[in-house]
């Protein structure tokens, strides 16, 4: 019988205060964040634009944190290098990655973890052959573009589904849920068998301070 491993807890600066965002980074840290979720767009694969690789250098001077880089973009395979200094897992969409497996072989070769990332209309069957080689596998539980949406709750059938795959195939990869994670539904996340939650405007814009809220969802997921 071996111990469940942690859950982990990834803050997306997304809906952070930009003015302040080296200290809301740097409380996110010292509230116990596993990684920083920093969600990248281009205006073209999502209506949003956000940052780029000139904003992740920057924050790579302010923690220690493990970058978990979303590509919100299309090509993202051409944009890999740009984050080979700074990411520790590169997460692309299947949706614009037609060749998924040299995509994830490239982002090893930079010597990072792979993440397949799939959005609300996309079936679990479109990422199936892309489980032996992904570090992380990201279920949107919102439409990306923007943080502070509500999730899609029938997203979690997808979780628990990709798990089994997960387990049957005897893959070690990850599951990352993205999107409207709240203390209210992050212990149906974990209970449909999530490792990683993205939490962006549970953590940044709710009631108490990035640390506070990473606590309430810490004692959300594991009980009082
Ligand atoms: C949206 C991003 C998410 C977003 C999550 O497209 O991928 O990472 O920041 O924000 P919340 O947690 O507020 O839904
Ligand atoms: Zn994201």
């Amino acid at each position: 019988m071996g111990l469940m491993p942690r859950l982990k807890l990834a803050p997306s600066i997304l809906t952070a205060d930009f003015g302040r965002l080296a200290d809301e980074v740097r409380a996110a840290e010292a509230g116990g964040a596993d990684y920083l979720h920093l969600d990248v767009m281009d205006g073209r694969f999502v209506p949003n634009i956000t940052f780029g690789p000139l904003l992740v250098d920057a924050l790579r001077r302010v923690t220690s944190l493990p970058f978990d880089i979303h590509l919100m973009i299309v090509e993202p395979e051409r944009h890999l290098d740009a984050f080979a200094e700074t990411a520790d897992i590169i997460n692309v969409h299947i949706e614009v990655s037609p060749h998924i497996n040299r995509t994830l072989d490239a982002i090893h070769r930079l010597g990072k973890k792979a993440g397949v990332c799939l959005n609300p209309g996309t079936p679990v069957s479109a990422i199936e052959e892309s489980l032996p080689d992904a570090d992380q596998v990201m279920v949107m539980t919102i439409n990306p573009g923007w943080g502070g949406q509500q999730m899609i709750p029938r997203q979690l059938q997808k979780v628990a589904a990709i798990r089994r795959l997960l387990v049957a195939g005897g893959h070690p990869g990850e599951i990352e849920i993205d999107g409207g994670v709240k203390v209210g539904n992050a212990a149906a996340c974990a209970a449909a068998g999530a490792d990683v939650l993205v939490c962006g405007s549970s953590v940044f814009n709710a009631e108490a301070g990035p640390g506070q809220n990473l606590e309430a969802l810490r004692r959300a997921i594991t009980g009082p």
